[in-house]
C-alpha cells in the first residue's frame, strides 16, 4: 500500500474527534477514507453529482482537468491518437501494455473472428419503427446478447469475462451499423475478415449489395483516430453506471447496456448530436451572441453543448485533437468551408472571450467538434452517440473488468439524506 497519513474530523456539536486514513495514487490529488466516517461519527456524507468523491481504485485512465492532460495507461491521448490506432489502444486499456506485433495480430484476429451475430438477434430490429434512435436500439440489442452467449457470463470466470469483453468489443459496431441500416430500410452488411476495426464499419454502414464499396482511407484513419480519444475517460457517468450495474453480480452485456443508457444523455455523450442541433438552430454568425446570452442566462434550460466539463477546467485535450483534425479531414475529403465548422469555430472564438465561460472556466469539450468530422464522414446526427457508445465500450468492459477483479470488491449502495415525512399512521376512514 502507498504510503498513509491521515486526516483528523473533529465534531464541533460533541467534541467527538475520528482521524480517517489518507491514500496516495501514483498521480492525482490524495484521497481521504471515508468508509468508516458513519460508524465514527454517525454522519453521511454528502456530495450530489460525487465532484469530490473517488469511487474505486483504478489502473486505466488518468486525467488532471487543471492542466488539460489525460493519460490511459500512462500515455498521452495525443501520442496514442498521432502514432497508435485503435485495437493496439483497446489492448492497452484491457491489458495494460501496448501490444508487440505478435499479440497485435493475435488480438486482431480474436476481435475479427467475433463480429458477427447470432441471425436470429436480426429479427430484433424488425420490432422497431425505422424512425426508432439508434440508441434506443443499441440499449436494446446489447442487453439481450446474454441471452446467446451462456459460455461467457459467469463474471467469477476470467476466461468468461474475457470472451464477454472480445465479444462486446467486436460486435458493437456490427450492431450499430445494423441499426443504421434499419434507420434506411437497406439490407444488413455482414462483417468481413478483410477490413479493419474501423474499414468494417465504414462497410457495414454505407455499402450496399448491388454496388462494390472501397472504404475510404481518410474516413477509415479519422474514425480510427476518433475512436481512440473516446476510448476511455476514468470514472465518467457511463463508465461509473457500468461499474455500479456490475457491482451487484449482472452480466457484462447488462452493464454495457446500461452504460449505453447513461451516455445517451445530452449532458454526456449525447451532447455531440446536440452540438450539431445547436449550431443548426444558431444558424449564422450574427445569432452568436443573442445564443450565447441565453446559455448565461440561469432561468434559460439552453446550453452551450459541447461546451464545459466536470472534470477538465481547462481546453479538453481531445478536444484540441479534433479540432486539428477537422481541418485536415474537412480539407482532404473536399469539405473545408463546411458551414458548420466555420460557425463551430466562431462559437468557440466568441464565447472563451466571455467573462461567463473564462470565469467558469469553461472550455469546448470532446463533443464540440466531433460531430463536425461524423457530418463529413456521411453519418447522420442520430448515430453520432453511436460512434461514441462503439469506441467507449473497450473502456467500459476494461472498467468492468478491472472492478470485478478487486479483491474487496462490493456491491455499490449509497445513502441519502431524508427529507420526506416522518413516521405517520395510517388515517382511521
Ligand atoms: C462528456 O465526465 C466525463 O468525463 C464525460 C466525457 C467522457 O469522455 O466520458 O468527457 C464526455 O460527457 C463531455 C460533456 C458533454 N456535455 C456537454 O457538452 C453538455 C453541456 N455541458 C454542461 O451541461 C456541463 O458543462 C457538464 C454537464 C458537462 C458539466 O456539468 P457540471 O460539472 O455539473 O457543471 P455545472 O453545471 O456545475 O457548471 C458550473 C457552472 C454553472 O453556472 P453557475 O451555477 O456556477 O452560475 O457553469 C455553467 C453552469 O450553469 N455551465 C454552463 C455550461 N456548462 C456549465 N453554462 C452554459 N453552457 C454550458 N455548456
Amino acid at each position: 500500500m502507498p504510503k498513509q497519513d491521515t486526516v483528523t474530523i473533529i465534531d464541533n456539536a460533541t467534541g467527538k474527534k475520528a482521524e480517517f486514513p489518507v491514500i496516495r495514487g501514483s498521480e492525482g490529488p490524495p484521497v481521504v477514507d471515508i468508509g468508516r466516517f458513519y460508524r465514527e461519527l454517525g454522519y453521511f456524507t454528502f456530495d450530489p453529482g460525487f465532484v469530490s468523491t473517488a469511487s474505486c481504485r483504478s489502473n486505466i485512465t488518468f486525467i488532471d482537468g487543471d492542466a488539460g492532460v489525460l493519460l490511459y495507461r500512462g500515455y498521452p491521448i495525443e501520442q496514442l491518437a498521432e502514432k497508435s490506432n485503435f485495437l493496439d489502444v483497446s489492448h492497452l486499456l484491457l491489458y495494460g501494455e501496448l501490444p508487440d506485433s505478435k499479440q497485435h495480430d493475435q488480438f486482431s484476429s480474436i476481435i475479427r473472428h467475433h463480429t458477427m451475430i447470432n441471425e436470429s438477434l436480426k429479427g430484433f430490429y424488425d420490432g422497431f419503427y425505422h424512425d426508432a434512435h439508434p440508441m434506443a436500439i443499441l440499449v436494446g440489442v446489447v442487453g439481450s446478447l446474454s441471452a446467446f452467449y451462456h459460455d461467457s457470463t459467469d463474471i467469477h470466470n476470467p476466461e468468461h469475462r474475457e470472451i464477454a469483453a472480445h465479444r462486446l468489443i467486436a460486435k458493437m459496431p456490427t450492431i450499430a451499423a445494423a441499426s443504421y441500416k434499419h434507420s434506411i430500410g437497406e439490407p444488413f452488411v455482414y462483417p468481413r475478415n478483410d477490413q479493419s476495426y474501423c474499414g468494417n464499419l465504414l462497410q457495414m454502414m454505407f455499402s450496399i449489395p448491388s454496388e462494390r464499396y472501397e472504404v475510404d482511407p481518410i474516413a477509415e484513419r479519422a474514425l480510427d483516430m476518433i475512436f481512440i480519444i473516446h476510448a476511455d475517460h476514468e470514472q465518467n457517468a457511463s463508465t461509473s453506471t457500468v461499474r455500479l450495474a456490475g457491482s451487484s453480480g449482472a452480466n457484462p452485456f447488462a452493464c454495457i447496456s446500461s452504460g449505453i443508457t447513461a451516455l445517451w444523455g445530452p449532458a454526456h455523450g449525447g451532447a455531440n448530436e446536440a452540438v450539431l442541433q445547436m449550431l443548426a438552430e444558431i444558424g449564422d454568425v450574427k445569432n452568436i451572441p443573442r445564443y450565447l446570452e441565453k446559455a448565461k442566462d440561469r432561468n434559460d434550460p439552453f446550453r452551450l453543448m459541447g461546451f464545459g466539463h466536470r472534470v477538465y477546467k481547462n481546453y479538453d485535450p481531445r478536444a484540441k485533437i479534433i479540432r486539428k483534425m477537422c481541418h485536415e479531414v474537412l480539407n482532404k475529403l473536399g469539405d473545408a468551408n463546411d458551414p458548420y465548422l466555420e460557425l463551430a469555430m466562431r462559437l468557440e472564438e466568441i464565447a472563451l472571450k466571455e467573462d461567463y465561460f473564462i470565469e467558469r472556466r469553461l472550455y469546448p469539450n470532446v463533443d464540440f467538434y466531433s460531430g463536425i468530422i461524423y457530418r463529413a464522414l456521411g453519418i447522420p446526427s442520430n448515430m453520432f452517440t453511436v460512434m461514441f457508445a462503439i469506441a467507449r465500450t473497450v473502456g467500459w468492459v476494461a472498467q468492468w473488468m478491472e472492478m470485478i477483479a478487486e479483491p474487496d470488491q462490493r456491491i455499490g449502495r449509497p445513502r441519502q439524506i431524508y427529507t420526506g415525512a416522518s413516521r405517520r399512521d395510517y388515517p382511521d376512514r
